[in-house]
Formats: C-alpha cells, structure tokens, sequence
C-alpha cells in the first residue's frame, strides 16, 4: 500500500508520516529532504540555488540515500551524512528556488518511484498525490494554522517536537522569523508552475491544528482500512 501525504511546511506531515511507519512498518520516503540535499549541495558547491542548470546537474549527480540512525531516520548525500545539516535557516532560504526547477524535479521524482518500489511505504511532500504516486491508495493533504505551524518549525530546530508535546515552547523572536518564511516559501511552493503545492482531487483534507499526532494518524488508519475494504 502506498500512502501520500502532501501539504506545506510544518502541518506536521513529517511527525505523521514517522509515527505510521513506526505503527505499521511502512517504509518511510521524505521527498523534501531529497530538495534539501540538492539545495544543501549547491550551497556547499558555491552554487547559485537559482541558477537551473547548475542545480539540475548537481540533482543528476548525487546520490541520495535514507539510513536508520538511534534518532530516527539518516539522510546521506553521496554517502556522506546530512541529516542535521539539511535543517538550518540556509537550506530553508535556498530550497525553494531549487524545487521550482523542472528538470531538478524530474530527477527527484525518478529516484522517489525507484525508493517507493519496495512495497508498503508512506511517503511525504507537495506533489506525492498529484505525481509521485497518483495511483496510492491513500491520499491526505495536511494543513494547520500557520502559528501553529511556526511553532512546530521552531521547537523541532530545537530538538523537540511540538506535535507530542502540547506544552512546548520556543524563542518568540525565532518563531515570528519561521513565520514568515513559512509565509514566503508557502506562496512560492502553492504559484510556481512546475508541480504546485496543491491537494490531489482525491485527497482527504485533515487540519492538524488542535489534533494530536494520535488523532490524526487515527483518521489515517481509518482511511488505510478503509482502502483494504
Ligand atoms: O517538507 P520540507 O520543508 O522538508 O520541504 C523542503 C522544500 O522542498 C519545500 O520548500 C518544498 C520542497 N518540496 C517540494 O517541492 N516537493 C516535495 N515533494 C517535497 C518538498
């Protein structure tokens, strides 16, 4: 079974996402930190995150892969570890632009159908209902308040997570500035031409603002059973 769940930055797909593949062992595919590896690499190459052709080559040549470290998952670029180094401010500034690129795309979406070919697997993103995979049997685009959604971004730079934690908190000052680059990357990631933020015609909308992670991969669980039927 594949499931897709697509929606903007910090809705809380990525917590969802883990907790079905730790409940019912689904292979986990994080598409955004494939972007982020490509943009991180740019950056490392001094190359320009909007110069295409630069960003399309560097997409073509690395190879991504995803390893289980004691924290949850790795993510590798050319065998090399970047995990933490995907998530800094940087990377989040240059990952837009990179995504936008259609060629950039295309070979991310080639190496996602290569990675989903395993079986079960749930996979997450912007356009996994639309194109990754528009056959998986279950489809959610998740969405949350914006503060909300700032909040989540800081608490999790700081190495927790606000998802579990109803009580969490973070510098004001460090949400406000996630909150407008949520801002700016939600209208650049929802009006680019190539492969929009949008929901899949087929897609069950959840809000996850004042769901807990349980509650919301309870809904989840309900579509999953409901697709076996
Ligand atoms: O989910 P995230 O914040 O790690 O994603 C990083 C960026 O990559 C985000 O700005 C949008 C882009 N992205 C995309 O265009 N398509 C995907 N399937 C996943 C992420």
């Amino acid at each position: 079974m594949r499931i897709a769940i697509d929606g903007p930055a910090g809705s809380g797909k990525s917590t969802v996402a883990h907790a079905i593949s730790d409940r019912f062992g689904f292979t986990l595919l994080d598409t955004g930190a494939m972007y982020r590896s490509v943009a991180l690499t740019c950056l490392e190459r001094g190359i320009d995150p909007n110069d295409a052709e630069a960003a399309t080559k560097v997409a073509q040549e690395i190879e991504i892969t995803f390893g289980q470290g004691p924290a949850g998952q790795t993510v590798q670029v050319d065998g090399h570890d970047v995990t933490s180094a995907i998530r800094t401010p940087e990377v989040d500034k240059a990952v837009s632009p990179v995504a936008a690129v259609p060629a950039v795309r295309e070979a991310m979406v080639a190496q996602q159908r290569a990675l989903g070919a395993v079986g079960d697997v749930v996979a997450e993103g912007r356009d996994i209902g639309t194109v990754v995979f528009p056959d998986a049997e279950v489809k959610v685009f998740l969405t949350a308040d914006p503060a909300a959604r700032a909040l989540r971004r800081a608490v999790q730079r700081d190495g927790g997570d606000a998802a579990k934690d109803a009580n969490a908190t973070a510098d004001e000052a460090a949400v406000a500035e996630i909150l407008a680059d949520i801002k700016r990357r939600d209208a650049y990631d929802s009006s680019r031409e190539a492969s929009p933020l949008k929901p899949a015609a087929d897609a069950h909308h959840i809000d996850s603002s004042l769901l807990s992670v349980d509650e919301v991969v309870a809904q989840i669980a309900d579509l999953m059973e409901a697709a076996r039927s």
